[in-house]
């Protein structure tokens, strides 16, 4: 199919990429299957990719070593003043990045295709939507684009001659010289890897990197870092949080926002298996939302992707069901094992360990190997229409009225399993003092407590000071009608390591105890930290949990709190002027609180 754009500016965009890049050739990509079905063919044949022959239509991919997750420590928000990344963000002058990152990609994509992929986020023309335009040198990533957003041709008519869009520009950095053999994963080294952001301009320059929120850059980079500054400016808000939907067995449905750091348990939550009777989930967004408050004055959300860019070790029939049914076609793998039958394998899926696999490194692999089959960042990817839970409103252009926000983290100790937020202010200094265990979803250390605001340390496109400010303001807004804001934790502990809550289905017994608190059914006490359910007040029938265990997931460990305060304000300091004033109020708040208890 031939792609007509009539746009000057992105025709023109286009040209001036291809003359820096200097590609074998550019093509311009229309979102069909016949495109997908011949990407992954030439990918066949390369090797990069292989078909899997339990799973229909579906591929894997191994990546470079190098390249198996987000790059923090080299991504940028690169704002023309430092203050206006503020202190949670990298920050480059623009003058200083450009000129570097323009030195790389000049003939970057030598003997490489440049593919255009003009793609939408949210539903192709809905008034929420978002149009963007990546430029790539890899086929990988505009097969995954095909997935995760809507891209093709009816985005281009949406754009016509003169519509807005971000342009998002991305190379791996491996030119191939004349006669050269490509290698299955090419990407730059680690030190010249760069994702950057100039939010005053709306654009994106990514290089280096062909994994996931590096390099898919509909997902982060969009919808999340230039977004959340297009959100603030607009007076809206784009957060890191699963979507979905409950509905009581009377029929009542409550909407809930899920804000936890990458790899804290977004995606298994937003396809839960409630094991109370008779309640429901549905599945309408597992990592981004785009929030705005609509004509009623409640809080209207959508998910602006169409796919799920999954934590693939750990999901099994037991865990998560519902994600394991939307893996069983037209899905692509990263970094997973594969079985001598044909198929993947991760860490924690059911069933017997393979006794012999090809790890994601390539290399034979059996149960005595000393390193996982998997990485701990091996992901899938998946149409979200695959979701057997999946919302009949998932794509409805208005979005779903939220009733609900939770934040969380993974603490191994602490914070107890939930507690509720006195009002909206407190449940913003929840927001901003959240604290979580670093994961394998960044390249670093693992297991290191670091506090990320609302989840969106690494995602927040402006100084998160003002990111604060503009939460008291839609809390302003909203009034009355603000969602109650909860906090939880599904990862305490025990010294040796035991989880002292089952998790996953069973995280549905909090969710109807927020319920309740809505619809003002059930009572809370009071703690220093927040509202906890009274004695009685979750509902543990049937639930394989001893008394101490729930006691200890129930209890204010009020000289643990006290020893975090120092940190909360060192973390609040950091931001200077720019902290408002509430938050500093709310800590004092706490503190007094903590004292009296
Ligand atoms: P990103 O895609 O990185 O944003 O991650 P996410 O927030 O969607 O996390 P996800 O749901 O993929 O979960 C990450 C890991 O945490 C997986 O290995 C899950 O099995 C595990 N996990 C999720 N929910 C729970 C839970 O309730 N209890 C425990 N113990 N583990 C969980
Ligand atoms: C995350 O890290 O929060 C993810 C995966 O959702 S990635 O798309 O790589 O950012
Ligand atoms: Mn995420």
């Amino acid at each position: 199919m031939t792609v007509s754009c009539n746009h000057e500016g992105l025709n023109r965009w286009v040209k001036e990429v291809a003359a820096m890049c200097k590609p074998a050739r550019v093509e311009w990509c229309d979102g069909s299957k016949e495109e997908y079905d011949r990407l992954m063919a030439l990918m066949v044949e390369q090797g990069g990719a292989t078909p899997l022959k339990k799973r229909p239509n579906s591929f894997a991919f191994c990546s470079d070593p190098s390249d198996v997750a987000r790059v923090e420590d080299q991504t940028y928000i690169s704002t023309p003043t430092q203050d206006e990344a503020g202190p949670t963000n990298n920050w480059m002058d623009p003058d200083e990045l450009k000129p570097r990152m323009l030195e790389l990609y000049d003939g970057c994509m030598g003997g490489r295709t440049m593919y255009v992929i003009p793609f939408s986020m949210g539903p192709v023309g809905s008034p929420l939507a978002k149009i963007g335009v990546e430029i790539t040198d890899s086929p990988y990533v505009v097969c995954n684009m095909h997935i995760m957003t809507r891209v093709g041709s009816r985005v281009l008519e949406v754009l016509g001659t003169d519509g807005e869009f971000v342009p998002c520009l991305h190379s791996i950095g491996a030119p191939l010289k004349p006669g050269q053999k490509d290698v299955t994963w090419p990407c730059a080294p680690l030190e010249k890897k760069y994702i950057s952001h100039f939010p005053q301009e709306n654009t994106i320059w990514s290089y280096g990197s062909g994994y996931g929120g590096n390099a898919l850059l509909g997902k982060k980079c969009l919808a999340l870092r230039i977004a959340s500054a297009i959100a603030r400016r607009e007076g809206w808000m784009a957060e890191h949080m699963l979507i979905l939907r409950l509905t009581s067995p009377e029929g009542k449905q409550y909407h809930i926002g899920g804000a936890f750091p990458s790899a804290c348990g977004k995606t298994n939550l937003a396809m839960l298996r409630p094991t109370i009777p008779g309640w429901k989930v549905e599945t309408i967004g597992d990592d981004i939302a785009w929030m705005k408050v609509g004509p009623d004055g409640r809080l209207y959300a959508i998910n602006p992707e169409a796919g799920f860019f999954g934590v693939a070790p750990g999901t099994s029939y037991e865990t998560n069901p519902m994600a394991m049914d939307t893996l069983k076609e037209n899905c692509i793998f990263t970094n997973c094992a594969l079985t001598d039958d044909g198929d993947i394998w991760w860490e924690g899926m059911d069933g017997p360990v393979p006794s012999h696999a090809i790890d994601w490194k390539c290399r034979d692999w059996t149960p005595e190997s000393p390193e996982a089959a998997a990485h701990p960042n091996a992901r899938f990817t998946a149409p979200a229409s695959q979701c057997p839970t999946i919302s009949p409103d998932w794509e409805n252009p208005e979005g779903v009225p939220i009733d609900i926000f939770i934040f969380g983290g993974r603490r191994t100790s602490v914070v107890p399993l939930v507690h509720e937020a006195f009002n909206w202010n407190h449940g913003v200094f929840l927001g901003a003092t959240a604290a979580s265990e670093t994961t394998a979803a960044n390249i670093g250390a693992v297991g290191n407590l670091r506090r990320d605001p609302f989840a969106m340390k690494p995602f927040c496109g402006y100084n998160m000071g003002d990111y604060f400010h503009h939460w008291f303001d839609m809390g302003d807004r909203l009034g009355e009608k603000a969602p109650r804001i909860f906090y939880v934790n599904w990862f305490r502990q025990t010294p040796d390591g035991r989880w002292l809550w089952p998790g996953f289905g069973e995280n549905s017994r909090v969710l109807k105890w927020m319920c309740d608190r809505v619809d003002g059914t059930v009572g809370a006490k009071e703690t220093p930290i927040g509202l906890m359910p009274e004695e009685g007040g979750l509902d543990i029938s049937g639930l394989d949990v001893s008394a101490e265990d729930m006691t200890e997931l129930l209890t204010v460990d009020t000289e643990a709190m006290k020893a975090e305060i120092p940190d909360i304000q060192a973390h609040f300091d950091q931001f200077g002027d720019r902290l408002p004033g509430r938050l500093r109020k709310e800590l004092g708040k706490l503190k007094e609180r903590l004292e009296r208890s």
